[in-house]
């Protein structure tokens, strides 16, 4: 069956070895199926609910880019674009957000996790995020949508908006209820220096991730320095719920090459962490450093990405514009 995909990245800088296996390797394969639809969004709008810097943020959004094309989305079979220049998803982001309710926002995980203690003072778009995002999705009448674990909970806002939408304008089947593509193993990383907190770009250790831009040397320093415990190497399954570090590193190395997490266990199985360590490092480095290099390569060619994201806007815009307006004329605009 032909799939219309759509998925976002945030262009905030350090995207990392989570946003890879969670993600990324999944748009390539997607990408690859020629019986697939692909639009991958290089999120900016989502970018500013925190602050950024003006100059920063402009290298992000091609680094992003440049960051699919070498992980390998060909931007010949796929509509590469970024969020701002598509105004439809603003205006339909304002439309959705009174279609939602306070009540399913208020139950998002991820702002109370990114707000912190200190709520009040979050932008109001860090809070509204999730109808952006729904936005996103419904302009495009997408039917999958691959993300990380940690999207589970927005993507399911995403459904209940769009079936809020159908019911309250009388519209059955209008906005196209998607399904969420999320990996059944490894959809979460963690990060290196805490087995039970996420990879992220925001953490402030760079060691706790690897960067899709490390070298060599990057990657096998940030594995040796990796977290661990003082056992030897796993030998039951059952015991990786007690060893959060092990386990994270089991399963990186399961998803690097294409193994069940069993059969990593297996061969490793009582042996020490340094010789797993000296493994993982080379998958991670046989995977991780063409993509470093490629993505270097291409960020010399600036002329080169806009034009990918030029192509894609017009692409994404002849899409989005015929829906958003019907979804105006719905409204009663
Ligand atoms: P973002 O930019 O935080 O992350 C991009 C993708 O990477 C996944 N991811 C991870 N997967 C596994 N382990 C991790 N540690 C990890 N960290 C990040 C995320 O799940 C995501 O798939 N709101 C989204 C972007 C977005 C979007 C959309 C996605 C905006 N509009 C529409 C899908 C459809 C976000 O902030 O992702």
């Amino acid at each position: 069956m032909s799939k219309k995909i759509f998925s976002g990245v945030q262009p905030t800088g350090n995207l990392h070895l989570g946003n890879y296996l969670g993600a990324i390797k999944n748009f390539v394969d997607l990408n690859n199926d020629k019986d697939n639809k692909c639009i991958f969004c290089v999120v900016d709008l989502h970018a500013i609910t925190v602050r950024q810097d003006p100059e920063k943020l402009k290298n992000n959004i091609r680094e992003t880019v440049a960051t699919f094309i070498a992980s390998g989305i060909d931007p010949k079979k796929s509509i590469i674009f970024n969020q701002s220049r598509v105004a439809a998803h603003a205006e339909g982001a304002w439309i959705l957000s009174c279609v939602a309710r306070m009540g399913w926002l208020n139950r998002m995980t991820q702002f109370k996790e990114k707000a912190g203690k200190d709520k009040e003072k979050a932008s109001i778009g860090l809070y509204s995020y999730p109808v952006l995002m729904a936005a996103d999705i419904l302009l495009y009448d997408a039917t999958h949508v691959p993300v990380g674990d940690d999207q589970k909970q927005h993507l399911e806002l995403c459904r209940d908006i769009a079936q809020k939408f159908n019911n309250d304008f009388d519209v059955e089947n209008f906005l196209q209820v998607p399904e969420p593509l999320i990996q059944k193993e490894f959809s979460r990383i963690m990060s290196l220096k805490d087995g039970s907190k996420k990879m992220s770009k925001s953490e402030l250790s760079d060691l706790s991730r690897i960067n899709l831009t490390d070298n060599k040397d990057e990657i096998i320093n940030k594995i040796k320095k990796a977290k661990t415990d003082p056992l030897p190497m796993p030998q039951d399954i059952k015991e990786l719920d007690e060893r959060l570090e092990a386990k994270n590193l089991l399963g990186i190395y399961s998803s690097l090459t294409n193994s069940k997490l069993e059969n990593s266990i297996k061969n490793f199985s009582g042996k020490n962490f340094s010789e797993f360590k000296e493994q993982l490092a080379e998958e991670l480095v046989n995977k991780i450093e063409p993509i470093s290099n490629e993505i270097k390569k291409l960020l010399e060619d600036k002329k080169f990405l806009d034009e990918i994201l030029l192509d894609g806007v017009e692409k994404a815009n002849m899409i989005a514009s015929k829906k958003i307006e019907r979804i105006k004329e719905i409204v009663g605009f």
